[in-house]
Formats: structure tokens, sequence, C-alpha cells
């Protein structure tokens, strides 16, 4: 990554949380059409209807209700109530699809208590339709109790009912990934997608992607279904290499990605055999996600601001 690139990822994640400034941009027509590609839609119906074409295309589906903004308590238990009547429409549609929900959409910034309560229902719902919540990882101020959360609800509930996402740009991370294979807690491995300092997190992509290889490996040998989540061949290279390397059949883990980005890397992998779960965020409060998918790949705002001059 050249220096401008470096810079306007760290200044797209800045922007990403200023919630004043979603009011306008959310408006603005080419910035909805470029977030068209990555959002499912904003109701359930039309993340439904994107899940249903996955399916026919072979692809496994992960739903995600995009709500960063819950400031109070009665929020966050419309988000428990929103996510009981997703898990109710997944069955009822039986498409191959599970849930992905974040814990400060349960509250955790104001109430840990409240967070896991709110968690508590929606994985004990997920749990009698014999479905999985996979909760997502968010900034590194959240990690440890994001992860206290899914250890407890792992005790409650069991393997497949409940799992973490881990970070590779987090230094912690490869202790992390041996102590939760060794607790046999399900991982979804990506590389990280917020503004990190120095300390927490390695600064230089290429440790990132050398720590991802290292845990990659960790989760692969441990015996535990996991998700491997990237769109970065070399990543996906030395995953089905060490595969190959370990005897693991086919469907011994999941590859995963994010709706809008690399189908065709996606169609490849199905075709080959290998399970491939799609991430479908939907919702209202897509601005944070949509602006972290743009900080990924800063090329994606000339997009943009090509048809803002063009009125
Ligand atoms: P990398 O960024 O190196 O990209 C590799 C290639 O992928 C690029 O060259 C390009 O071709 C393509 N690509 C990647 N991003 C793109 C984009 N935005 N637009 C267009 N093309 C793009 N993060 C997190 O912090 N917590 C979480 O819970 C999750 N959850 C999650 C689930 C799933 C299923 C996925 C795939 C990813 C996440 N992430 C996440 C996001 C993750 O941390 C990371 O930011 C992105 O996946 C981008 O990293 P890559 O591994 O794709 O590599």
């Amino acid at each position: 990554t050249t220096a401008t690139d470096q810079l306007s990822r760290s200044a797209l994640l800045f922007l990403s949380r200023q919630s004043n400034l979603k009011d306008v941009a959310t408006r603005l027509k080419p910035f909805r059409e470029l977030a068209s590609r990555f959002i499912a839609g904003e109701t359930l119906e039309e993340a439904v209807d994107a899940v249903k074409s996955l399916t026919e295309r072979g692809l496994m589906a992960s739903f995600d209700h995009l709500n960063e903004a819950v400031r109070t308590p009665q929020e966050t238990r419309d988000e428990v109530r929103h996510y009981q009547r997703l898990l109710a429409r997944i069955d009822q549609v039986g498409v191959k699809a599970n849930v992905s929900m974040k814990l400060t959409q349960c509250g955790l910034l104001f109430d840990k208590g409240l967070a896991l309560q709110n968690a508590r229902a929606v994985v004990a719902d997920a749990a009698s339709r014999d479905s999985f919540v996979r909760v997502d990882m968010e900034e590194s101020a959240v990690t440890q109790a994001t992860l206290d959360i899914v250890r407890e609800l792992h005790a409650e509930f069991g393997e497949p009912h409940v799992g973490a996402v881990l970070q590779s740009y987090l230094r912690r991370t490869e202790a992390d990934a041996k102590a939760l294979c060794a607790e046999r807690i399900r991982i979804r491995l990506c590389k990280g997608a917020y503004l990190e300092g120095p300390q927490v997190a390695f600064p230089d992509k290429k440790d990132v992607d050398a720590n991802f290889v290292r845990c990659m490996r960790i989760l692969l040998d441990s015996g535990v279904y996991h998700g491997i989540a990237t769109h970065d061949e070399r990543m996906i290279d030395a995953t089905l290499a060490h595969a190959d390397r370990q005897g693991l059949p086919r469907g011994a883990f999941e590859f995963q990605m994010l709706y809008g980005i690399r189908r065709d890397l996606q169609e490849r992998l199905v075709k080959e055999g290998h399970p491939v779960r799609v991430y479908v965020p939907y919702g209202k409060h897509w601005y944070p996600y949509f602006m972290r998918r743009l900080a990924e790949r800063p090329a994606n705002l000339w997009f943009v601001m090509r048809n803002l001059m063009k009125g």
C-alpha cells in the first residue's frame, strides 16, 4: 500500500465514526448507489431476496442487521426482536443461512450485563432452531468484553450455536486463537477493519498477512469448524495449501466473503467444492459499515467523487 492509501484509509475510518456527516452523505445519490453494491437493502425482505439468489448460486449466507447507532436499552431490545424475527424468517424461507450480530447492538458500550442478556436471548432463539449466531468483532476497546460474552454463551449453548471473530491485525490474536481453539469455540478469522494504534495492532500489512497465515494454520489444525474470511487470493491459496498438506476433507472449514466483493472468487471456490458463506448486511444504518468498505479500497471513493462532479 502506498502512503496515500494509508492516509485515505485512516481518513475514511475517521469519517466512518462521524454521525453528523452520516445524515448528509446518505442523502447523496452517487453515495447511495455505490453503497447498494455492498448493502443488500434497507429492509429484511430485501435481504431475504438477496440471500435467495445467493442460494441459487450454491452459496450460504450470514445475515447481518446493521445498527451501530443503538444508544438506549429500548433500542437494544428492538434489535433482539429484529433478530428473532430474522431467525424465524430464515426457517420459513428455508435458505442456508445463519446470523451475525454485534454486541454494541446489544448495549455493550453502556451496560455489559444488558449486552449479555440480549445476546443470550438471540442465541437461545437460534439454538432452538438449530441455527448459529456469529458475534462480530469490533474495536479493540471491546475485544476482551466481546470474547468474555462469547465464552459465557458457548458454555451455555454449545459449539454449534455461537462463535467468535478474531482479527489478524491485532497483536493479541494468535494467543486468542490458541485459547479459543482449545475451548472448541468456532472462529471467523479476518484481517480487521477498524482504526487501531500500533500498540495493539500491526501497522504493516505484511505483518497482518503473516499473522493471518499463522492463525489460519492454528484454526485448521484444531479440528473445530471455523470460517476463513478474506478476499485475498494469497490468503486463500495459503489456506488451500495448508488444508491439502494436512489432508483435510472439503467442508472441514468454510470460506467467507462480503456481499458484493469478489463474486467471481466466491463462485470459483463453490465450483471447486468448498463451502462459501457470504456476509449479507442490510438495514437503514449502513453508513459506518459502508465507510469501512471504502477504507479497504480507497479507489472505490473515486467512483463516488466522479459521479458527484457529474452532478
Ligand atoms: P485485503 O484488504 O488485502 O483485500 C484483498 C482483495 O480483496 C483486494 O485486493 C480486493 O480485490 C478485494 N477487496 C477487499 N476489500 C474490498 C472492498 N471493500 N471493495 C472491493 N474489493 C475489496 N472485520 C472486523 O473487524 N470484524 C468483523 O467481524 C468482520 N467480519 C467479516 C466477515 C466476513 C465474512 C469478511 C469477509 C470480512 C469481515 N471483516 C470483519 C472485514 C475484514 O476485517 C477486512 O477488512 C476485509 O475482509 C478486507 O480484507 P481482505 O481479507 O479481503 O484483504
